[in-house]
């Protein structure tokens, strides 16, 4: 083993509903990543939330359960913590879900007891999606124990994954987004009827009703008209206590086209060609993103150059007005076109996601393939990237002495 080689540790699965996808992701990025240039440690984490690596990290990507007292960083008789250890310094972390909540512990490595061995990382890829692994709560994981790591940081994962958030941000970066309204479920389960009113003076059916924190479309409803209203407001209701609610964009009868840029870099960064998934179903829903092949992409997208460039754009401005880091993929909504009609179709601004897919196959690679950086080389621009942002972040200064 060569001394300079950065070690990268892989983390995949975890406690989200895009388990599976994360899997995906870091089956491909193992498989890809250049090993003359890294010692890869793949982490698991398991659907429980608990860590685990070497053979029980290999069982987990390929589907199998893990074992009841998994090995944790190589040691048989380790069972309840792996731990993430940079600097003398450790993160615990905890096994969750325990019945008891129990605090995120920091200690010297050297007091750590033989049962809890530590994983000695240079860089983390998160290759998580969605909940505890998209949304800043892992990322303030790895700020505590000083860590590089891809992607957003704490705020920019928070913001992307957070609908309400995220469309503040743009709109204040003045980018154009459809009409939309935030509703805590309190207010809805308080006086449905008086919620209604409320929506329907602000917005024009269709409209779209979605959680502000999940993704993969889970709890998203199409409303054609009020009678689907209740149903798509307490379904969304299930999965967050906060909800957005959108004017769907190109009006009634209509299906937007779906246009995503991949954009890449942490101070100043760069857009990818515009990529276009046309959904095999009424709208970009679950099953048409994972369980049916009829959503086919088109890269690049048929767009005037004037179009492509102003979306390329838009997209940047969106990472930056989300504080964004290292990659986030950028999702446009724009009006089908209408024949005869001179007005030029609109072009929103629909979502950021700082985790986006990464198989190799996945919209985010395919796109910066498209655009001349190849899946391999992309990896290694990334980990680039996360060292680059922890070394410039060591010019900060906590207090003033
Ligand atoms: N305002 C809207 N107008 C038209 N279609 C929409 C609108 N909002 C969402 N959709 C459809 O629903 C899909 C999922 O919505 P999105 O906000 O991207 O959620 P997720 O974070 O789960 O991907 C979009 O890809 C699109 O097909
Ligand atoms: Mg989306």
């Amino acid at each position: 083993m060569k001394k300079n080689k950065l070690r990268v540790g892989i983390l995949f699965g975890g406690r989200s509903g895009e388990h599976e996808v994360s899997l995906l992701s870091a089956a491909s990025i193992l498989k890809a990543i250049d090993r003359t240039k890294y010692d890869v440690v793949p982490i698991g984490i398991t659907r429980e939330g608990r860590w685990v690596t070497a053979n029980d990290a290999q069982a987990l990507l390929t589907g199998k359960a893990a074992k009841e007292n998994p090995r944790l960083a190589g040691d048989p008789e380790a069972t309840a913590t792996a731990a993430v250890i940079r600097r003398g310094e450790a993160i615990i972390v905890p096994p969750v879900p325990a019945d008891s909540l129990q605090p995120l512990e920091l200690s010297a490595a050297a007091e750590l007891a033989p049962q809890q061995p530590a994983l000695h990382i240079d860089v983390v890829f998160p290759v998580l999606h969605g909940t505890f692994g998209e949304d800043g709560t892992i990322q303030g994981l790895f700020e505590l124990a000083d860590i590089a790591y891809v992607g957003s940081g704490v705020l920019g994962s928070a913001a992307g994954m957070d609908k309400d958030a995220m469309k503040k941000l743009f709109k204040a970066a003045s980018l154009p987004q459809t009409p939309y309204l935030a509703m805590l479920r309190s207010e809805w389960r308080a006086d449905a009827k008086k919620a209604t009113k409320k929506i329907e003076a602000a917005l024009k059916y269709p409209l779209f009703v979605k959680p502000a924190n999940l993704g993969s479309s889970v709890g998203i409803s199409k409303v054609h008209d009020r009678s689907e209203l209740a149903a798509a407001m307490d379904l969304a209701a299930s999965f967050d206590r906060k909800l957005v609610i959108e004017q769907g964009v190109g009006g009634p009868g209509a299906k937007p086209r779906e246009l995503e840029v991949s954009v890449l870099g942490n101070d100043t960064p760069e857009a990818s060609v515009v990529g276009e998934i046309v959904p095999g179903a009424e709208f970009y829903d679950y099953e048409a993103k994972y369980l049916s092949d009829s959503s086919v992409p088109i890269i690049p997208a048929k767009l005037s150059a004037a179009e492509s460039k102003q979306i390329r754009q838009m997209a940047i401005e969106a990472f930056k007005a989300c504080d964004c880091a290292g990659l986030a993929r950028v999702d446009f909504l724009m009006e089908p076109a209408k024949k005869g009609s001179k007005r030029k179709p609109r072009i929103y601004l629909n979502e950021i996601n700082t985790l986006p897919g990464f198989t190799s196959i996945s919209m985010y690679p395919k796109l910066w393939a498209a655009t001349g950086l190849p899946y391999k080389k992309l990896i290694d621009r990334l980990i680039q990237l996360a060292v680059e942002r922890h070394q410039e972040k060591q010019q900060t200064q906590f207090s003033r002495v």
